[in-house]
């Protein structure tokens, strides 16, 4: 028997049905209540709303878990790689070796930019946003042909999309990277994976071309899959909306990198680095920091810390915290940022503020710390997020468009406003 939920509003009484997730979660459907009640509801920031009902990524946010189709990350971080983690979240379980061979293969043949990207880049200035240029480097990609074959299955134009764009975005953060120091634009290189290419693009020379070490792939491949889905954050949602309208995949991953861009989003990576480098050189101590973020002194908050749904610690940001610990062991490197954001990990989880409203370390407390010590500069950090985050876009667009059922994302509002009144002429307005 369909539960359901009764509301009674005036004279009014309606049943609304509840939506039960195999998790266990509950969701009031509401798709009635304004024919049923003459209501909508109301939910600034969408803290209590659901979009959709999905079954790529699940979180639970009171114990910190967090899943792609079902396998905890933990075992995908031990286990997996940024490639397989992308295959399975767009196509709904792990690939089958042919399956992961055959993806690769079009990951590597996607990755060479049209010449005509050199022009694009050539149009911005080297100091320009790397986010900026991402974006609009993304709308670009489709401006240019594509060859895919037209024999191809519904299943196999899937794959070859996201391979586009997943490779795409790889050879243009590295092109904009090298843009901005006036370096050349390199060719991919066909016989390295997908991580040791971006590494190559970003680091190699026109005579040495770049050899990544074993752990640094290892490093960055982690950052990617970790940040590959993330169910319904604010970027993905973007990617939703505007995918709802029927824009294709580019236009909707270009708008998600604006949103994403946000410093209280996957801009916070590049806040946490500027957060602790200003304790480390003094600008203040790390016992200010926390008072500032209590009193809440302009606006400022510990940047890296608290989330919407993780009420615990972000599974990510243990995984992270480990890794940053081994990789910057493995280099030899002593990054006196780690032991700030430690300091401050230790401080804030003793005081009762942040207990209180349990906010723990996020994603992107530890994983600046990671890239900084692989040599990405900082204003890169949320672009790797970026291109980490693609495969789940492009699986989380794909799930809205396969869905018959879908509709143009359009909320609704109460309107605050003043009530109707008549147009004054310049000369009454006194
Ligand atoms: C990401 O959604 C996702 O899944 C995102 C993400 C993903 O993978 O896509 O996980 C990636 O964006 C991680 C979050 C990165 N952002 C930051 O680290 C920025 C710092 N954190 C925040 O500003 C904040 O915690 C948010 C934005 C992450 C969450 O904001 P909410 O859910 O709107 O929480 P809130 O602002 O309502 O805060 C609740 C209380 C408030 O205090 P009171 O009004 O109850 O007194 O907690 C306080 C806030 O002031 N608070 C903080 C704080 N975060 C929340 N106080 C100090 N420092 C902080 N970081």
């Amino acid at each position: 028997m369909a539960r359901t939920a009764k509301l009674t509003f005036d004279d009014r009484s309606i049943d609304l049905p509840i939506v039960e997730g195999t998790e266990g979660e509950l969701g009031l459907d509401i798709g009635k209540l304004r024919s049923g009640a003459g209501l909508i509801t109301l939910d600034p920031g969408y803290g209590n709303t659901g979009s959709c009902t999905s079954e790529i990524t699940f979180i639970d946010g009171e114990k910190g878990i967090l899943r792609y189709r079902g396998i905890p990350i933990e075992q995908l971080a031990k286990h997996s790689t940024f490639v397989e983690v992308a295959w399975l979240l767009i196509l709904g379980r792990l690939p089958k070796q042919a399956e992961l061979d055959d993806f690769r293969e079009r990951l590597g043949r996607n990755a060479p930019l049209h010449e005509g990207f050199k022009h694009l880049f050539e149009g911005f200035l080297a100091d320009a946003p790397p986010m900026a240029v991402l974006s609009a480097m993304i709308n670009a990609i489709p401006c240019f042909p594509h060859t895919s074959r037209d024999d191809e299955s519904p299943e196999e134009r899937a794959i070859e999309d996201a391979a586009r764009l997943i490779s795409k975005v790889r050879s243009i953060a590295a092109y904009g990277y090298r843009r901005a120091r006036g370096l050349p634009y390199l060719y991919p290189d066909p016989k390295l994976g997908y991580v040791a290419n971006f590494m190559h693009l970003m680091f190699s020379c026109p005579y040495r071309q770049h050899e990544a070490s074993p752990e640094m792939v290892d490093a960055l491949n982690l950052i990617l899959l970790l940040h590959a889905d993330h169910e319904q954050n604010c970027s993905t949602s973007t990617a939703r909306m505007v995918g709802s309208s029927q824009a294709n995949i580019y236009a909707s991953c270009a708008a998600a990198v604006g949103a994403l861009w946000g410093p209280l989003h996957g801009g916070a990576n590049v806040a946490v680095l500027e957060m602790l480098e200003s304790i480390h050189k003094g600008g203040v101590s790390a016992a200010d920091a926390i008072k500032m973020a209590k009193d809440g002194t302009g606006g400022f908050r510990l940047m890296g810390f608290g989330h919407r749904v993780y009420k615990n610690f972000d599974p990510r940001a243990r995984i992270l915290k480990a890794a940053a610990d081994k990789v910057l062991a493995q280099l030899g490197v002593k990054d006196p940022l780690l032991d700030v954001a430690r300091q401050l990990e230790e401080m804030a989880l003793k005081d009762s503020y942040f207990v209180d409203r349990k906010l723990y370390p996020n994603v992107d407390f530890y994983s600046g710390i990671l890239m900084r010590a692989m040599g990405i500069p900082t204003n890169m950090f949320t672009v790797i997020f970026a291109m980490g985050r693609m495969p789940g876009w492009i699986a989380q667009w794909k799930e809205l468009r396969d869905d018959p059922k879908a509709r143009i994302a359009r909320p609704r509002q109460i309107y605050t406003g003043p009530n109707e009144t008549d147009y004054v002429g310049i000369d009454q307005r006194g």
